[in-house]
């Protein structure tokens, strides 16, 4: 990739990050589409199923099943974009974060991508406000349709994954929930990175 794309590009996540409120970005045109969910889980921690129901061109939709073995009363979640480059390479971009999944349940810590996920989540699924998890009970999202306002700004056209990768006590690794996206921007923000 060249250097002043890779500079535009920066530059660009930066202004997002700088903006990084909802309301300061226009979602005419945008449309994100998700490709794939992909969902793993520490063995000795539990079982996941995620799966994804394409209804029509821009709605998708996402499910997830999750049992635990034990009760899991500590865990710490990251989030974080990649972005495809013409190499098909996926690099880190946008987002990245770190929060005390229990302890954002209680409001003590708090952003604005998190915050945007628990209004468009929080009808779909049980799993706010669900600290400590149960062993047992089955933690759901249903027919879940990502969509760009779930996005924190505006983000440039092409393909993302975002990987939402979480840990109990000791960062032991417990289950990685990654979905794979299209954003296509008709023309309002195309970089053509490469
Ligand atoms: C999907 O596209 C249709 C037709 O363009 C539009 O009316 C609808 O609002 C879109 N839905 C979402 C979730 O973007
Ligand atoms: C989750 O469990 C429900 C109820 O058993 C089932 O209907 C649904 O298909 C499951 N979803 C996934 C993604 O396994």
């Amino acid at each position: 990739m060249e250097v002043v794309s890779k500079v535009a590009l920066i530059f660009v996540a930066t202004i997002c990050l700088a903006h990084d409120e909802r309301k300061d970005w226009s979602l005419e045109g945008v449309v994100l589409r998700t490709e794939k969910v992909v969902c793993d889980i520490n063995p000795r921690h539990g079982n996941i199923k995620c799966t994804t129901k394409t209804k029509s061109r821009n709605v998708t939709h996402v499910n997830m099943n999750l049992t635990l073995s034990h009760k899991v009363e500590t865990v710490t979640y990251n989030i974080k974009t990649f972005y495809q480059f013409s190499n098909n390479e996926y690099r880190p971009m946008l987002i990245d974060s770190t929060m005390d999944y229990c302890k954002n349940q209680k409001g003590i810590e708090h952003s604005p991508l998190h915050a945007a996920f628990k209004k468009t989540l929080i009808t779909l699924t049980n799993i706010y406000e669900a600290c400590p998890f149960l062993p047992g009970k089955v933690y759901y999202i249903k027919d879940w349709n990502f969509v760009a306002s779930d996005l924190p700004s505006l983000v440039p056209a092409g393909r993302y994954v975002l990987k939402a990768q979480f840990f109990v006590e000791h960062n032991e690794f417990l289950l990685t929930f990654a979905i794979y996206f299209r954003v296509e921007n008709y023309g309002i923000l195309d970089l053509n990175v490469g």
